[in-house]
């Protein structure tokens, strides 16, 4: 791959892809071709060699971080649970993917399942959970009817249930179909939604680790995360560090970014479609090398980097690596679920941010003020915007609303609030020129008053 970028640190090795190795087998989801390829061997290697302790250690030292979205590291994580707690643990795999653009969990649930599975059981060894509930987005029927029959299969042949492979350890996997709505799977609303509650999330602390589901011990993993986990105990964790950008020596809070990771990519690309590569990959080398270019021969506008939360990345910024630490260094979020989404060069940033706005109005889940007037207030601007009766001062309002909501600036209980304000802060502030230009020209008469504008639902 090429290297033209003065961003880029370091160049992408040759790389085997793991995650999505199986999925064009005919019959991938089956126990039998997933065993044909070796398919838990690593399981049977752990369980007869490894401590649960020595497990952790392993991952640990992998610096597997998170795939959900935040990008914590995995191993830590499951070090916070309380030490000799005598039970229950319980392990949360959240596979509500509710992050506009992402979708690799489907393709993992429903082309691989026992891929995730093995990770389940070997990240509940790890932990020493004994039960397992796998959190599915409700519109996912595919993935529920595959997870299931693959949880089944293992049943039967002793890779579920009392006594793992003649091991002391036992495991139950429950599926669960969530709530619809993006706010379940924010680990906290995942927790109450799954207790049965409206998925409200819980202020922390208490985190899951000390006070989860049923108020016990609880780890929350994503199903990219324990898809990992299963090629690290196959692979070890020297593979799996030899693999994506080092830690930045000169940040002590940057932990690198390693392994592979599964980027989706779609909106106005050629080739659409979930891509495995290794961490740190640009912007531009993932829509031009993976997906064919931008579509019908236009020029790329923007993109999104990693969900519609994490921000815009103007086409200047293309050069990003998407590892952990690259779209925080242009001003966006951060990686997010890596799903980048393109915009073209015909894609209006008003309508785009509109949208937006609708969005995390209709998802917030109303139990914090500056979120549910916030994502409300940013959202009635955007009408009156496009129904041609904004003024410039509603840019900076927008701004206002956009800097002082959310878990940075320390006002809300989760982090939905931070997933609204950054696509507003990036748009204005990037692609300002072109608010200007759509108010002066929409409401040529009133654009720099003043006094207070009814909003939109007032005017109709
Ligand atoms: C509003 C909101 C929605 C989220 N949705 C998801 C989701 O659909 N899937 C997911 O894995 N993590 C999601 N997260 C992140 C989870 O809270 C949590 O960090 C993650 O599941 C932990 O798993 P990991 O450590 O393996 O990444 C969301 C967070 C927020 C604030
Ligand atoms: S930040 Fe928004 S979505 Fe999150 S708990 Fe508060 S109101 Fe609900």
């Amino acid at each position: 791959m090429s290297d033209s970028s003065p961003h880029r640190e370091y160049q992408v090795p040759p790389f085997e892809p793991v995650l999505l190795a199986n999925i064009a087998k005919p019959d991938s989801h089956t126990l039998a071709v997933y065993e044909a390829g070796g398919g838990y061997r690593a399981l049977r290697k752990v369980l007869a060699e490894m401590q649960p302790s020595a497990f952790v250690e392993l991952v640990k030292s992998s610096n597997l971080r998170g795939r959900g979205g935040a990008g914590f590291p995995t191993g830590l994580k499951w070090t916070f649970l309380p030490k000799d707690h005598p039970g229950p643990i319980y392990m949360c795999i959240n596979a509500d993917e509710s992050e506009p653009g992402t979708f690799n969990n489907r393709l993992l649930m429903e082309e691989d399942p026992h891929q995730v599975i093995e990770g389940v059981i070997l990240s509940c060894y790890a932990t020493r959970a004994q039960t397992a509930y796998v959190y599915l987005r409700y519109e996912y029927p595919l993935c529920l009817e595959r997870m299931q029959a693959a949880i089944d299969e293992c049943y039967a042949a002793g890779l579920l249930g009392k006594n793992i492979l003649g091991s002391e350890f036992s495991l139950d996997i429950y599926m669960h179909r969530g709530a619809a709505a993006y706010i379940c799977g924010e680990e906290t609303g995942l927790i109450e939604s799954l207790e049965g509650k409206r998925a409200w999330p819980r202020i922390k602390p208490p985190f899951p680790a000390v006070e989860g589901v049923f108020h016990k011990p609880t780890v929350v993993n994503n199903i990219e995360t324990v898809a990992c986990v299963t090629h690290i105990a196959a692979r070890g964790a020297d593979w799996f560090k030899s693999i994506g950008v080092p830690a930045d020596p000169k940040n002590p809070r940057d932990p690198g970014s390693y392994g592979p990771k599964l980027y989706c990519l779609s909106g106005h690309v050629n080739k659409p479609g979930c891509y495995e590569a290794p961490l740190g990959i640009t912007c531009r080398q993932l829509i031009d090398e993976y997906g064919g270019g931008v579509w019908k021969g236009r020029k790329a506008k923007a993109a999104i980097p990693g969900g519609i939360s994490m921000g815009l990345l103007t086409e200047a910024e293309f050069d990003t690596p998407l590892d952990f630490a690259g779209p925080g260094r242009v001003g966006c979020l951060g990686l997010g679920t890596a799903a980048v989404v393109v915009l073209d060069e015909t894609v209006s940033i008003v309508d785009f941010l509109h949208n937006s706005c609708r969005f995390f109005q209709h998802e917030s889940c109303g139990q914090c003020t500056p979120c549910r007037e916030g994502t409300r207030w940013a959202l009635e601007m955007l009408e009156r915007i496009k129904a041609g009766k904004g003024r410039l001062k509603d840019l900076e309002l927008l701004l206002e609303i956009g800097d002082s909501i959310g878990i940075i600036p320390g006002t809300t209980i989760c982090g939905l609030a931070d997933g609204a304000a950054w696509p507003i802060k990036n748009a204005i502030r990037k692609f300002r020129a072109e608010f200007e230009e759509y108010i002066k020209r929409t409401n040529p008469q009133g654009y720099a008053v003043t006094h207070a504008v009814p909003a939109l639902a007032a005017a109709h």
